[in-house]
């Protein structure tokens, strides 16, 4: 007796199907996966077992059970497959009835038969529909998540047995209702820009860096607001489109960091992680690599507080992806790529005891110090922050003032004006801010009046820039250009970008 049941398999945000069929013989009782890693196959072999016989359903004890995962030369995980073997060896015995060949299962089991939640259900579905499927279904945890997707029904299965009695008709399941993917204003319990004082360059620097997706160091002393700039800066990025939060919600969902409450990332993620996380934690790491903070900030922001405190390899880690958008693991079993386009805002003091270039407070760091400390951030990660600022300390009058700062709602109106137009500047391609701009679209779109380019002809040599620092200045001129409503970058424009890039001289001395 055999059958064939259809399931989906990722490899990282990639997806193919996968057959799984049962194959029975008369026979001494025993049960054989192929198509699985070894360990694996054990595991799934009590589960399936257990699952069937907790579920009123049976395995014939007179029978050899083979399973076949196909194709079996991708590299599976385990759990996601005990659902479809349990169907197909359910099928193959005749104990199901009603018409499942245009659907897909995926599911984890446990012992007494429930069905258990898996990781990357959203890009299953999607799959699944892609490959002309009509019905998914799914564990009933995840089934919120793929409830985005439109034209494939969903259904969130608990049991193993409320699935047959769901496929023979007896107890029919309610497919999960479609719930049209909505983009969500910023979430209301963050913090707002207007508790912040003065800070009027930095927080303008931060407007540019929001409107045209820009990398962002700033540097400055202890308690100037670095901490607290950074924190409010998902208040003022521009609406998520619906295509972003859709991809990023697969990374999500992959990562296995979704949840009922949080089915869909529809905002833009914020991700700051500790300065003791492992390169692997950055980039993304297990047997088969799992998104690690760089996709999981994918169409939002990567925070690095005191940047000097990672270690050299978690910020050589940086370097390609932020430049690519995207991130490659390497293993022995496969390479997986993931998308991360971030903006990268990092934060520092300028030195050890943080008061080097300090307006009125002495640096007590030995001499050498400052320099060895502004030294673990290598030239090519500086190179790679398009806007460099300073935060200066707040003055006491400025604190005292009960007058609040411009509330971020404001700002944002502002942000997504800017945005609006690189979309439409845009269209058709796969980029959506200025920021992403290939050289060539740089050309392109980043034409100067002729006194801005003056200007930046005589800035060049004169501040000793890499080709690199002079491709990021025309981007960011782009977008304060933008911000401005102007469709030519002027001289203005051009000033104050050429401004984000000074700041390394202050405290680095020479660029790279
Ligand atoms: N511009 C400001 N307006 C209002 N409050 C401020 C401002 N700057 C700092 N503060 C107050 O000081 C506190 C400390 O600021 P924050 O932690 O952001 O400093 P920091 O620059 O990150 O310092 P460190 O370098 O030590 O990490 C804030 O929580 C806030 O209460
Ligand atoms: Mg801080």
């Amino acid at each position: 007796m055999f059958s064939k049941i259809k399931s989906v398999g990722l490899m990282g945000l990639e997806s193919y199907m996968v057959d799984v069929e049962a194959n029975i013989t008369q026979g001494k009782f025993a049960v054989d996966i192929v198509g699985l890693p070894d360990t694996a196959v054990s595991e799934a072999r009590q589960r399936i077992l257990a699952a069937i016989n907790n579920s009123g359903l049976e395995m014939n004890l007179a029978s050899h059970y083979v399973f076949n995962l196909a194709p079996a030369d991708v590299r599976k995980e385990g759990s996601l497959y005990d659902l479809p073997m349990a169907v197909a060896a359910l099928s193959a015995t005749h104990q199901l009835r009603g018409n499942y060949r245009d659907a897909a299962f995926v599911g984890e089991l446990s012992l007494s038969g429930a069905v258990k939640s898996v990781k990357g259900v959203l890009p299953m579905v999607l799959a699944a529909k892609a490959h002309g499927l009509s019905e998914v279904y799914v564990p009933a945890e995840n089934c919120r998540e793929a409830a985005v997707i439109d034209g494939v029904r969903v259904y969130g299965v608990q049991t193993l047995e409320q699935l047959v009695k769901h496929i023979n008709d007896e107890e029919p399941i309610a497919p999960v209702a479609h719930r049209p993917f909505e983009a969500l204003q910023v979430p209301d319990f963050l913090p707002d820009f207007k508790d912040v004082k003065g800070q009027y360059e930095v927080k303008r620097a931060l407007e540019v860096a929001a409107a045209g997706g820009h990398n962002v160091m700033m540097i400055g002393p202890p308690g100037s607001g670095k901490s607290m700039l950074a924190k409010r800066i998902p208040t003022i990025l521009p609406d998520i489109t619906v295509d972003e939060a859709l991809e990023t919600t697969k990374i999500y969902s992959l990562a296995g960091n979704l949840s009922a409450d949080r089915p869909v990332i529809n905002y833009r993620p914020f991700r700051a992680p500790h300065h003791s996380v492992s390169p692997a934690g950055l980039a993304g790491g297990g047997t088969i690599p799992k998104p690690g903070e760089l996709s999981l900030a994918h169409n939002g922001v990567l925070f690095l507080d005191e940047l000097p405190e990672f270690s050299r390899q978690s910020m050589e880690v940086l370097r390609q992806p932020i430049e690519n958008g995207t991130i490659t693991i390497s293993r022995a079993s496969c390479a997986l790529t993931y998308p991360c386009r971030v903006m990268l805002i990092c934060a520092m003091n300028p030195c050890p005891c943080g008061y080097y270039g300090h307006p009125t407070r002495k640096c007590t760091c030995p001499p050498g110090a400052p320099a060895r400390y502004l030294s673990k951030v290598s030239g090519p990660l500086l190179d790679r922050l398009d806007i460099h600022v300073e935060v200066p300390p707040v003055d006491y009058a400025l604190l005292a003032d009960k007058e609040e700062g411009e509330p971020s709602a404001v700002i944002r109106e502002r942000v997504n004006r800017a945005r609006q137009i690189q979309l439409k500047r845009f269209a058709g391609t796969n980029i959506t801010c200025n920021a992403h701009m290939t050289p060539s679209l740089t050309r392109q779109y980043c034409e100067l009046t002729p006194d801005a380019a003056k200007v930046l002809e005589a800035s060049f040599d004169k501040l000793g820039l890499s080709a690199r620092a002079y491709d990021k200045i025309l981007k960011v001129a782009r977008t304060i250009a933008d911000l401005d409503g102007a469709d030519m970058i002027e001289k203005r424009h051009l000033l104050e970008a050429l401004q984000y890039r000074s700041l390394d001289r202050k405290f680095w001395k020479t660029e790279e």
